[in-house]
């Protein structure tokens, strides 16, 4: 069974309450849960965390081990070298996912220093933007 890690960054745990225009009034509980409902062949797991350090300690931990991660970094997207030099020392392949079209909001919002580590990038599409993300690491 393929061992698949989501990793949320800082202000993700709003998910729900926060900016509801932007990010939908789903939980990330409701919506990992159907999620694992939906993928029993897979071994899905999740973290959050709003701690640069502690993200990268995850990392370090899955980046060897697990078949795939999908991380949404928020803010820290555009602004930590530290994790994105995190993404190019592990072996794991990383998908970025932003729930927002970032390249539709502020100019901030354009850049991400994880992008050219990743095996693949999916902005806009809600938190269906996950599910995408699962797909193309586990077929
Ligand atoms: C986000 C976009 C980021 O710019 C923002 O800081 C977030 C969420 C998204 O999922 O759309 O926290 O990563």
């Amino acid at each position: 069974m393929k061992k698949i890690i989501i990793i949320n960054g800082p202000n993700l745990n709003l998910l729900g309450k926060r900016e509801p225009e932007i990010y939908g009034t789903q939980t990330f509980d409701d919506y990992f849960g159907t999620l694992v409902e939906k993928y029993p062949n897979v071994s899905l797991t999740y973290f959050q965390s709003n701690h640069e350090g502690v993200l990268l300690d995850k990392l370090h931990e899955v980046g060897f081990d697990y078949d795939g991660i999908i991380i949404n970094g928020g803010a820290y997207t555009h602004t930590s070298i530290a994790i994105a030099d995190a993404i190019g020392a592990i072996s794991t392949p990383v998908v970025e996912v932003h729930i927002s079209n970032v390249h539709a909001r502020e100019a901030f919002r354009h850049h991400s220093y994880f992008s050219e580590k990743c095996a693949g990038v999916i902005v806009g599409m809600g938190l269906k933007g996950y599910e995408l993300a699962l797909m193309g690491l586990v077929n």
